[in-house]
């Protein structure tokens, strides 16, 4: 079977501005992909290409083997898309704004029940959209983007600004729907935890590049050989304290924290020779974080930056 989207080195460019340099993506029928980099990587400008909005500068573009020119209508009935903003009209209530994009698609009127079931706006169906919460604003975007019963769902940010618990009745609708299997998604996003919770692979992007790519174990056995010891200590301790260096993969300090961060090979081995030192200094703990990496550590290893900044 013909992969869901196939996008192979494109590029695209605004004036001076390279937003995207060579991207090649394929994504399996029926997998969840994150796209996932800070503000400005180039995440909306390569799912604009993908959803036909945009065209790439080079490159091309293949929907279950097709591409834009040509196939317009045949794409747009098994794509299902959220923009990264989406603006409804003020003076529709809910229902009537599901019911607008369903004519398009000419969908019975039952299909709008269902959607509001499914995203759980029911108890909204008559609320003007100019006064949704940020998280039911979302699921309506949500709700839009599944009326047709797409195959393939490209969601553009679809959890950003959302206090965790609106997050999690996203990811829980997406989760629903990932469990029949049939449903193809790429999603953007900045949030690792998400990326990680919903999605079967990850491409991390920064700069309009592909940074890695994989499952989550995939990165972290791949990128992040180690485990980090954070902490901060009462009296004096400078880097040229710090014992066995040969262990240490990374250390830094924070000023604005006046935390040390330390990435080691070995946690376990580690902390008791720094526990040591820190007796023969006459130095003492005030706090201390013991963790495994994260795609978050990882990332601002790769970039030296963070994913949310
Ligand atoms: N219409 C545009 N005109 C000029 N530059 C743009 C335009 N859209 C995006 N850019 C630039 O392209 C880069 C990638 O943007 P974008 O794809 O929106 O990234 P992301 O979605 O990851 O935040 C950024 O440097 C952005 O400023
Ligand atoms: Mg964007």
């Amino acid at each position: 079977m013909k992969p869901a989207i196939q996008v192979h080195d494109i590029i695209k460019s605004y004036k001076d501005v390279k937003a995207v340099r060579s991207i090649s993506l394929e994504i399996a029928r029926g997998e969840y992909m994150a796209l996932l980099g800070p503000n400005g990587a180039g995440k909306t400008t390569i799912m604009e290409m993908i959803e036909g909005i945009q065209k790439p500068d080079t490159g091309e573009i293949l929907i279950n083997g097709l591409e834009w020119q040509g196939n317009e209508k045949r794409l747009h009935r098994i794509l299902g898309i959220s923009l990264q903003e989406t603006r409804f009209i003020d003076k529709l209530n809910v229902r009537e704004t599901l019911a607008l994009f369903a004519s398009f698609y000419k969908l019975p009127r039952s299909r709008i029940s269902t959607i509001l079931d499914m995203v759980n706006l029911e108890n909204k169906s008559t609320a003007y959209t100019e006064n949704l919460s940020g998280g039911q604003r979302q699921r309506l975007a949500l709700g839009i983007a599944l009326l047709n019963q797409p195959e393939i769902l490209l969601l553009d940010e679809p959890t950003t600004g959302l206090d965790p618990s609106a997050r999690r009745e996203v990811w829980n609708i997406l989760m629903d729907l990932k469990e029949n299997g049939e449903t193809t998604m790429i999603l953007t996003t900045h949030y690792m935890e998400e990326a990680s919770y919903l999605c079967d692979r990850i491409v991390i992007i920064d700069h309009g590049k592909v940074l890695a790519r994989g499952t989550l174990d995939e990165l972290l056995t791949k990128y992040s050989a180690g485990e980090i010891i954070e902490f901060s200590v009462g009296g004096t301790f400078t880097e040229a304290d710090f014992p066995a260096k040969q262990n240490i993969i990374k250390i830094k300090f924070d000023q604005n924290t006046s935390k040390w961060s330390l990435v080691v090979q070995d946690l376990v081995e580690y902390l008791p020779k720094l526990q040591h030192e820190f007796e023969t200094k006459n130095v003492y703990l005030t706090s201390l974080e013991c963790r495994k990496m994260t795609l978050d550590d990882l990332f601002i290893q790769m970039t030296g930056r963070r994913l949310d900044e």
